[in-house]
């Protein structure tokens, strides 16, 4: 999720879904939990996660919830490796210096960072995930999933009601188990593109 724009359209429900189909043309796709759907689990701080802090550490994955220690150069080869643009290191400190909630995976042996992502939002009702990454050497491994279960969690035990987030059409299969649906109740999600409206003018 490496896109520009925000969302404020509170949608109320989350749809798990089998059979929906998507509209790969949209590029924005919105998806939300509410609150009153938030599992009992999740209230009680027992969420099940698929693989555990223990078993993480005992491969050698370190879970991390602030920036300290964070090596944003080396965060942001990461971010290159998974083909977003590079960006400027020092605008990305600013951004997750304004950024509530995030996590990150430091892999012991080389202390570095291998899997990120992090939520901004109002800290009551609406937050947007951005920048879920895991660097590719370590793909396929459950640490996407991982990072996602948990950075859900600390979002559902702040109360918020409407997670969003935007979506490659590739990823879609990623984010779909973990409860994410593409527009829910039929609301769609819009971007303001300065590109498009550039090309207008
Ligand atoms: C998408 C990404 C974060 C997934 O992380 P990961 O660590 O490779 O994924 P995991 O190993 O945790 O996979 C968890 C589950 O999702 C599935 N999955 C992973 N990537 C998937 C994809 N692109 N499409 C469908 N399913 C996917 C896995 O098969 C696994 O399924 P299982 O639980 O049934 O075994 C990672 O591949 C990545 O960084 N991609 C490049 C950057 C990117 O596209 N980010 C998202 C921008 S919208």
């Amino acid at each position: 999720m490496l896109l520009h724009g925000s969302i404020s359209t509170p949608p109320s429900s989350i749809r798990l879904l089998k059979s929906q189909t998507y509209n790969t043309k949209l590029k924005l796709r919105v998806a939300a939990a509410s609150a009153s759907q938030i599992p009992a689990a999740v209230a009680e701080n027992k969420l099940k996660f698929s693989i555990s802090n223990e078993e993480l550490e005992s491969r050698g994955f370190l879970l991390k919830q602030s920036m300290e220690g964070l090596n944003l150069d080396q965060l942001n080869s990461v971010f290159v490796a998974v083909g977003f643009p590079r960006r400027d290191t020092e605008k990305i400190r600013v951004a997750l210096e304004n950024t509530d909630t995030l996590l990150w995976i430091e892999y012991s042996k080389t202390q570095k960072p291998v899997a990120f992502a992090r939520a901004t939002g109002d800290g009551v009702f609406n937050a947007i995930i951005w920048d879920v990454v895991v660097d590719p050497s370590f793909q396929g491994i459950g640490l996407g999933k991982a990072i996602m279960e948990r950075l859900l969690e600390e979002l559902l035990l702040k109360g918020i009601t409407n997670i969003a987030l935007y979506s490659e059409p590739r990823v879609l299969g990623f984010y779909r188990p973990l409860g994410f649906a593409a527009d829910p109740d039929g609301i769609r999600g819009m971007v303001y593109s300065r590109k498009q409206n550039q090309k207008r003018k």
